[in-house]
């Protein structure tokens, strides 16, 4: 998709701030020079089978992208495909309800949206937040020093593919569905509120695929596989090998750029790294002096799974340092 990307000449005027070329979460377009409109669209087909929750982790996983650039959530639209011979009215409706109790959590309003027919059920939402444009938080603003903290654990990718298995027991479902409906909404705030140097939301490309971009500004990154919150029986499940399709196209395309230093790691650890996440946490970058202050309040706001997994090394090499 970014080589089809790049062959595209798409319009751009000055106002436009971010977009194609960034590889950020959203796009960034300036109304007046203190005010930004953010703009994203992601929609996605069902993760449970409760429709309720399914609604609900469709709507997280959208509004994200506009809580990773550090903005402020306003409006979004509905976008469904809908199989009207396998999906009831009653289900349809509590999707929607789902999805529209999350914007309101968000603190946003619905106001429209475009259904078709579709074979594959598919649900999501375009969002448009607003920001300062001097406080757009990139993806790859990173600095050396400064600590990796990670607000959600990984394991949801495989635990997703392994529930379409049957093969997931339920308080496992659980916990995956709590996290993937979990707002990065006060993450998101409290990283704004004390101030960070870059940030990003882990989805498709993975851990290991989101820090690659993060490294883009030359960089290197160290993490510390102990330090990264992983959710209790994802690991057996990776022993399954039942991943995603996208988290192994992720360890293709991002492994030569990731060094691992610990010879205790086996393959089924490594590869819940690579592992594509729905609606994952944020990745915050932050000055080392703030990262525990960081923390502590994002554990007082109830994320205590949150954790300080790296940091950006002074070195130049773009590198992924796994230890
Ligand atoms: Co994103
Ligand atoms: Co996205």
């Amino acid at each position: 998709m970014g080589k089809i990307i790049g062959e595209i000449n798409f319009p751009t005027n000055s106002r436009t701030l971010v977009s194609f070329e960034h590889k950020d979460d959203a796009g960034v377009y300036e109304l007046t020079p203190d005010l930004a409109l953010v703009q994203t669209v992601d929609f996605i087909t069902p993760v449970v089978d409760d429709p309720y929750i399914y609604g609900q982790i469709a709507a997280a996983n959208s509004l994200s992208d506009i809580f990773a650039m550090g903005a402020t959530v306003c409006t979004a639209l509905n976008i469904v495909a809908y199989d009207n011979c396998n999906v009831s009215r009653e289900m349809l409706r509590e999707i929607l309800k789902g999805g529209a109790d999350k914007v309101r959590e968000a603190g946003g309003v619905l106001i429209g949206g475009h259904t078709i027919e579709d074979i594959e059920m598919k649900y999501g939402l375009s969002v448009t937040g607003i920001v300062h444009p001097d406080k757009i938080l990139r993806n790859n603003n990173i600095q050396p020093g400064d600590k990796l903290i990670l607000t959600k654990p990984l394991g949801l990718g495989v635990i997703s593919t392994a529930i379409k298995a049957d093969m997931v027991s339920d308080d496992i479902i659980e916990k995956a569905a709590f996290h993937m409906s979990y707002l990065n909404k006060t993450a998101s705030e409290l990283a704004v509120a004390i101030g960070v140097n870059a940030m990003t939301d882990v989805t498709g490309f993975g851990l290991l695929g989101h820090l690659s971009e993060m490294i883009d500004s030359g960089y290197g990154i160290d993490i510390y596989y102990d330090q990264i919150p992983i959710i209790e029986g994802s690991l057996d499940l990776s022993q399954t090998g039942l991943f995603p399709s996208g988290s192994y196209k992720n360890r293709e395309y991002f492994q030569p750029g990731v060094k691992i230093n610990n010879n205790s790691l086996d393959d089924d650890r490594i590869m819940l790294l690579y592992d594509a996440q729905t609606s994952g946490g944020l990745l915050i970058s932050v000055p080392e002096e703030k990262a525990i202050p960081l923390l502590d309040k994002l554990k007082t706001a109830g994320l205590e799974w949150c954790s300080i997994i790296g940091n950006v090394a002074a070195d130049s090499n773009s590198i992924l340092n796994i230890y």
